[in-house]
């Protein structure tokens, strides 16, 4: 569920319009909802009561300052992947205390700089990392505490690019030879086993392969906290959201009407079946989903700059494009597109939603039927919340999209759009080409 909808012909964000938003900060523009960002986050507490829950929030998914305080103020740490990302816990006032480091390259310098503000814990993905982060730690007279990822060979059914439990995905430690990396990590006088994680995937929209990976770990699990005394279990993250029906996805009597067996994954449903498999470990358990926070929370707006009538095809160029929004281009991605200003008078037309840039691949969406538009119409591109920005690029010398939240009736300019002078501020002519 989420805040999007339409009040009267005007598709509204909690209570604010959002052509207002539109108007005033131009197009391209992603657009949040802090609410539905706090319900997802308390549902997926909600969903997970009888555990000692610690949710570390994937802000590979949405990293702007704003996101990240927000989910801070609401109890969150968080799943980083870079020095980066460090930085972005700090400047935004929140603690990196309740984070964990993954990833399959972490450098010297960010395992230092994870270490000296204090991380919860690095999620390990190999041996050689092992050596590393013992290496850096004696080096800065600390302690590193470590999880390893065991990799469960499950498969996610989800995208190819974006399943990482098989045996022949690049992330984490076979299940069978967990065992002995976690024996050569207790061997490293500047580690801690601090516990065991895993992520078998993306966009899953069944609660099955969580409830296998859960299955086949949990007992390696227990052993290890009792030859280890390991404090928690990172489940990761991986929870899917509705893409295709996703403006009615906001209400919940689309819920109630969805067949039982055709539901998509929700919060509670995911609890309820991970939940009796979790509590008799006795750990804390830490969850790192990204996109379920965050993916429903945002749109991005954008305009229309002509329709085109092809032969036999129609052409609706938008000025958002693959450098704003890759998925599509990426992963095949669906996103359902809707109108700011819903005219049911008018015809339907059917066309290729494109952007402006220079290759075939620059298409949001194939044959999709909308109301016929003209240009200077708004349009919304739906649950672009999650992989939106955080993946947007300057492909075409196009400047970064703006970032707006919204809060009840207000909203605030939480990134403001990039200038010329800002995207090529660090290029030099080289004193040869003068
Ligand atoms: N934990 C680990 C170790 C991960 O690798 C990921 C995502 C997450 C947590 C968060 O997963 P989530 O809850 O968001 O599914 N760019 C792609 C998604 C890539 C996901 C990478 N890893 C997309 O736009 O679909």
């Amino acid at each position: 569920m989420h805040h999007f909808r339409y009040v009267g012909p005007n598709l509204h964000c909690e209570s604010v319009d959002l052509a207002a938003v539109a108007s005033l900060h131009g197009t391209p523009t992603y657009v949040y909802s802090a609410a539905t960002m706090a319900d997802n986050y308390a549902r997926l507490q909600r969903g997970l009561a009888g555990l000692d829950l610690q949710v570390c929030y994937a802000m590979k998914a949405n990293s702007n300052l704003a996101v990240v305080r927000h989910f801070a103020n609401l109890g969150a740490g968080f799943d980083l992947v870079s020095g980066g990302e460090i930085r972005r816990v700090i400047a935004a006032g929140a603690d990196v205390k309740r984070s964990v480091f993954a990833g399959v390259g972490k450098s010297e310098a960010e395992i230092a700089l994870a270490l000296e503000n204090g991380i919860f814990a690095f999620h390990v993905e190999s041996e050689p990392e092992l050596k590393r982060l013992s290496h850096v730690a004696g080096r800065l007279g600390l302690k590193a505490p470590v999880a390893i990822r065991v990799n469960p060979d499950v498969d996610a059914h989800t995208h190819a690019k974006i399943t990482t439990g098989k045996s022949d995905n690049k992330f984490g430690i076979p299940l069978a030879a967990a065992a002995a990396a976690y024996e050569a990590a207790a061997r490293y006088p500047h580690l801690e086993l601090k516990g065991v994680q895993m992520h078998i995937g993306s966009q899953l929209t069944s609660a099955a392969p969580f409830v296998e990976a859960v299955r086949k770990v949990a007992p390696f699990v227990a052993e290890l906290k009792a030859r280890h005394g390991i404090q928690y279990f990172s489940i990761g993250g991986g929870m899917g959201i509705v893409y295709r029906d996703a403006l009615a996805s906001g209400q919940a009597a689309w819920w109630d009407a969805q067949p039982a067996d055709q539901r998509p994954l929700t919060p509670e449903a995911y609890g309820a079946a991970l939940t009796p498999l979790l509590q008799p470990l006795g750990l804390t358990i830490l969850l790192e989903h990204g996109r379920f926070m965050v993916g429903n929370a945002g749109v991005l707006l954008t305009r229309v700059e002509h329709l085109k009538r092809g032969a036999g095809k129609n052409f609706l160029v938008v000025d958002a494009a693959m450098n704003d929004l890759v998925r599509p281009a990426m992963y095949e991605s669906y996103h359902e597109i809707v109108p700011l200003h819903r005219d049911t008078s008018r015809r339907a037309l059917v066309a290729d939603i494109v952007g402006p840039i220079c290759e075939s691949g620059d298409c949001f969406a194939k044959d999709r039927q909308i109301q016929e538009l003209g240009e200077g119409e708004f349009l919304a591109l739906m649950s672009a919340g999650a992989y939106g920005y955080t993946m947007a690029s300057r492909y075409n010398t196009r400047a970064l999209p703006a970032e707006v939240m919204v809060h009840g009736s207000s909203f605030d300019l939480v990134n403001a759009r990039e200038t010329f002078e800002q995207m090529t501020a660090q290029e030099r002519i080289p004193a040869f080409l003068r």
